[in-house]
């Protein structure tokens, strides 16, 4: 049987696979069964953002994996405590959970942000507000604080205490905080408000920086928790180690994943000093969490992906994407907006609900399809939404070829 036959025949179907069984990867390149190469941007969904086997990051695994790979969170490990200290050492937080995805990263997050209020005396304090279209995990806390219907769809009951508002919209944040205000005291039943800086599956939305300012200030104003969603935007992806430096927003609970382990399943919860006291013992935990050799891992990305050098060239690279790519927006019409922060970027295109009566009806699936067929990985998101999220080490020929690609394809489309 093949390796298509076999998954399909033994996986539970929830993933719509492309056709491709990849077996190597090397730098920003990966290889098929055929041996065929494709220029990778989409490393893992915003994962491997140091390529494909790293060398740096292949012998840290090996390394550490002949010699400890687990032995339980019951026990001090020296990758698990030298890979906190450098969170701590670069971020604005005091301490950090480790978790084994982002979902999890975000339980943790959710989870202390409750029991930070509980803790205080403030059991009414629970709610937690969260952003129209943003993405947070597919676990039941994950999903429901998810802003998007057709992730909750079918789990009713989700979990009791979220409220969606719209994103960068801060009268309508305002509104909700005060509607969930008790008159006479004026505290709020809201513990947390929690946000992606960049929204990443909701389609690569930048928050406007005077919102995210404004949003803290009214965290402070009533006592309320910010938590950001880094998994998608952190570890150098928005061209900042983190995307908060960019806002220069501070929040009170960050949480990571995705590249923190270049590939390897790691999660982290970032906590302030005044936010981390909502843990103690036994008020959260994980086998895995941190093992050494994820660890051993994310301690290599966390040096590379941090040196100042690394991020500059990151958001050069990025500028000179987003302006190859504005330039094939002067030439087709129906390229509607180009987004990105750093190496995180979306190309939308116009689509006939737009109320365009001429619009081209353009299949962003069909446009990723195609350009696999020429040897490029990109990705499509909310139907007509492209989105790139290269290794941060990609080259601009790189670059340049996937936009020649671009431009090749959207010529013949123009046409059709
Ligand atoms: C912003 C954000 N949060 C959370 C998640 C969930 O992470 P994971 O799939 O590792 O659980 C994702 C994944 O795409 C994400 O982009």
């Amino acid at each position: 049987m093949d390796t298509f036959s076999k998954t399909d025949q033994n996986i539970i179907n929830t993933y719509a696979r492309v056709q491709k069984v990849f077996v190597s990867g090397k730098g920003c390149v990966l290889k098929d069964e055929d041996n065929n190469s494709y220029i990778d941007f989409l490393a893992g969904i915003a994962v491997c953002s140091l390529g494909h086997c790293h060398p740096k990051i292949t012998k840290a695994i090996s390394d550490q994996a002949s010699k400890l790979v687990h032995v339980s969170n019951l026990f001090y490990t020296q990758p698990q405590a030298e890979l906190a200290s450098m969170l701590v050492e670069k971020s604005f937080a005091d301490k950090v959970f480790f978790a084994n995805s982002g979902a999890e990263a975000n339980e943790a997050a959710i989870k202390l942000a409750r029991r930070y209020f509980y803790i205080k005396g403030d059991k009414s304090k629970f709610k937690i507000i969260t952003m129209e279209k943003s993405f947070h995990g597919r676990t039941m806390a994950a999903l429901s604080a998810t802003g998007q219907e057709k992730i909750r769809q079918g789990f009713d009951p989700v979990l009791e205490g979220f409220i969606h508002v719209p994103f960068n919209d801060i009268k309508s944040l305002k509104k909700c905080v005060e509607q969930n205000s008790d008159s006479d005291s004026g505290s709020s039943s809201i513990c947390a408000i929690m946000l992606e800086p960049v929204q990443g599956e909701g389609g690569v939305i930048l928050a406007d920086p005077d919102y995210l300012q404004s949003v803290r200030k009214l965290c402070d104003d009533n006592d309320i928790l910010l938590i950001f969603d880094e998994i998608q935007t952190g570890m150098g992806r928005c061209g900042r180690l983190f995307a908060y430096e960019e806002y220069d927003v501070i929040p009170d609970i960050m949480t990571l994943a995705k590249a923190l382990g270049n590939g390897l399943p790691i999660g982290a919860m970032l906590a302030s000093k005044k936010s981390k006291q909502g843990f103690d013992f036994g008020s959260h935990g994980s086998t895995f969490g941190g093992s050494p050799l994820v660890a051993s891992a994310a301690i290599e990305v966390v040096r590379i992906i941090s040196n100042p050098d690394f991020l500059s060239e990151c958001r050069q690279k990025g500028e000179y994407f987003k302006q190859q790519l504005f330039m094939l927006k002067e030439k087709y019409d129906f390229i509607k907006d180009i987004r990105g922060m750093g190496l995180l970027i979306s190309l939308e295109i116009e689509t006939k609900k737009d109320n365009k009566i001429d619009a081209v009806d353009i299949d962003a699936d069909r446009i990723v399809q195609e350009c696999m067929g020429k040897g490029f990985i990109i990705n499509a998101i909310q139907g007509n939404i492209l989105r790139f999220a290269p290794p941060l080490i990609i080259e601009e020929n790189e670059i340049d070829k996937l936009v020649i690609c671009l431009d090749g394809i959207f010529a013949k489309e123009s046409r059709s």
